[in-house]
């Protein structure tokens, strides 16, 4: 049997440090899926759309990741599609409160024998969030070093529209 892993989040955009979790966790099963969760109250820099190309772009040299999108219940999505690890990565003890709480409510959620992975974020990744890299980036600063070329190339023509 596929052993299938999520990797779900709002991926606006994708950072370094997202990557870094996708691509240690797409080392620990057959197949990873990384999904855009759709909110319909949050306009975000980039689009739904936009996200999921950008995501499939930088994740293209890793052949057993997968980029979805999804809409509603997380759980819903997971019970459906029979992934056996929900992934979570942890970047410092701030994350943890949260983590644990959606963990524990996912789990009463899941039909299956989904568990939720916590993989610790890779230190130099640490202080990275999607909201400080828009916002350094919309004020001219550099993220170069915070997010895969192809990101940071789509942000600067998103900014200049
Ligand atoms: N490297 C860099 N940044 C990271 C990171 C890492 N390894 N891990 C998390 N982050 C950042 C994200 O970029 C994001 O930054 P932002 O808030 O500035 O955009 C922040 O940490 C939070 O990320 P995450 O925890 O993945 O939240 P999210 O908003 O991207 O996604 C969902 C959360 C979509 C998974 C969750 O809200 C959900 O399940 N929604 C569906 C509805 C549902 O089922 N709700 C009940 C849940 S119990």
């Amino acid at each position: 049997m596929e052993r299938k892993a999520l990797y779900a989040g709002s991926f606006d955009p994708v950072t370094n440090g997202h990557l870094n979790i996708i691509e240690r966790a797409a080392g620990m099963y057959d197949s990873l899926t990384v999904a855009i969760a759709v909110n319909p109250h949050k306009t975000g820099f980039f689009t739904i759309d936009e996200r999921a190309e950008i995501a499939r772009k930088v994740t293209a040299h890793i052949p057993n990741v997968k980029v979805d999108t999804f809409e509603g219940l997380l759980a819903d999505y997971v019970n459906k599609n029979g992934f056996i690890a929900y992934v979570r990565g942890l970047r410092a003890t701030t994350d943890f409160e949260n983590e644990l709480q959606m963990a524990q409510m996912n789990a009463l959620l899941f039909t299956g024998d989904t568990e939720t992975v916590f993989l610790m974020t890779d230190p130099q990744y640490s202080f990275i969030s999607s909201s400080l890299i828009k916002e350094v980036a919309s004020l001219g600063g550099s993220v170069d070093e915070l997010v895969p070329p192809y990101v940071a190339q789509r942000m600067k023509e998103k900014l200049s529209e």
